[in-house]
């Protein structure tokens, strides 16, 4: 028991394990992750539906987006902003390694008869000839990625861009890093059963690294027959270190935003966005 518990408290490096792919691709969990997606009231997988509405409103004016613009959406979920862009005349890609929110975004499109290209695919690994007016990866998933992941994430967005193209995406910022606290928690059936349809303990370790600014949110999950580990990563950011990220790779930042909607940048807000073009 003495060692168990050792273990649960134990803290790894920044980024030691990567477990994202269970998360999202976990039958069990991507299910429940599609109903937060869906849930238009709440902000937890994506943002409500009218935050959703105001952002294609101000990407489709922001960027001039017509039929001739081609958009890339890494980490697109069940289609929620592809398919709102696609309905404005925009040919569209989305990808995501979810299966869940993959075949509900394809079939949202073909009742809609748009044509959007979905490509189920880790979007680490997802490669074409083409290149797009816009790339988007929207609600701070770029924060999840380890600095390995983040450096050939940026080298493809690149590759994909040509002069005059432009990529817009959110992170969470050094305020919301000031905010969080080091915990260790445990709960019967954490989330309210998000982890598992059996009866399960969930510990919850969270560690905060400061020289780095990453933050883990670390699960250990027991239920009657396994356990699991789940570890959730968030790198959190200023303008100028995230500037000097995407510099490394030839990207930088153009304008700054508080969020994917276009208000006003704040310095005080716990996330900001930003277009990035070629340098
Ligand atoms: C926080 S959700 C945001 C979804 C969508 N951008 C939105 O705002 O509605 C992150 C999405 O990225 C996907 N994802 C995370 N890592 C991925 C990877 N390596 N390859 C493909 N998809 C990934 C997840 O399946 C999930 O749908």
């Amino acid at each position: 028991m003495f060692d168990k518990l050792e273990q649960i408290n134990e803290r790894p490096s920044p980024f030691q394990y990567y477990t994202n792919e269970e998360l999202w691709t976990n039958d069990y969990t991507s299910s429940k992750m599609l109903e937060y997606h869906l849930n238009e009231s709440i902000d937890v997988a994506s943002r409500n539906r009218n935050f959703i509405n105001r952002s294609v409103d101000w990407i489709v004016a922001h960027f001039g987006v017509n039929k001739d613009t081609a958009i890339v959406d890494f980490g697109c979920g069940p289609g929620l902003y592809t398919i709102a862009l696609a309905e404005r005349g925009a040919r569209v890609t989305g990808i995501d390694f979810s299966e869940n929110s993959i075949k509900y975004a394809r079939n949202a499109a073909s009742r809609r008869d748009l044509n959007i290209d979905y490509v189920m695919r880790n979007y680490l690994e997802f490669q074409t000839d083409k290149t797009f007016d816009l790339i988007l990866m929207i609600m701070c998933d770029f924060c999840a990625l380890s600095p390995d992941q983040r450096a050939t994430l940026l080298s493809k967005f690149r590759s994909l861009m040509k002069p005059g193209s432009a990529l817009l995406l959110d992170v969470y910022s050094l305020k919301a890093f000031d905010k969080k606290e080091e915990s260790a928690t445990y709960e019967f059936n954490q989330l309210n059963g998000f982890w598992s349809d059996e009866d399960y303990y969930c510990f919850v370790n969270i560690f905060k690294y400061d020289k780095e600014k990453v933050v883990l949110d670390k699960y250990t999950i027991f239920e009657p027959s396994r356990e699991r580990l789940i570890f959730n990563w968030l790198q959190y950011y200023d303008v100028d270190t995230l500037d000097r990220e995407f510099k490394q790779k030839g990207l930088s930042i153009k304008e700054t935003f508080l969020n994917v909607a276009g208000d006003p940048f704040s310095p005080e807000s716990e996330e900001f966005a930003v277009v990035a073009m070629r340098s």
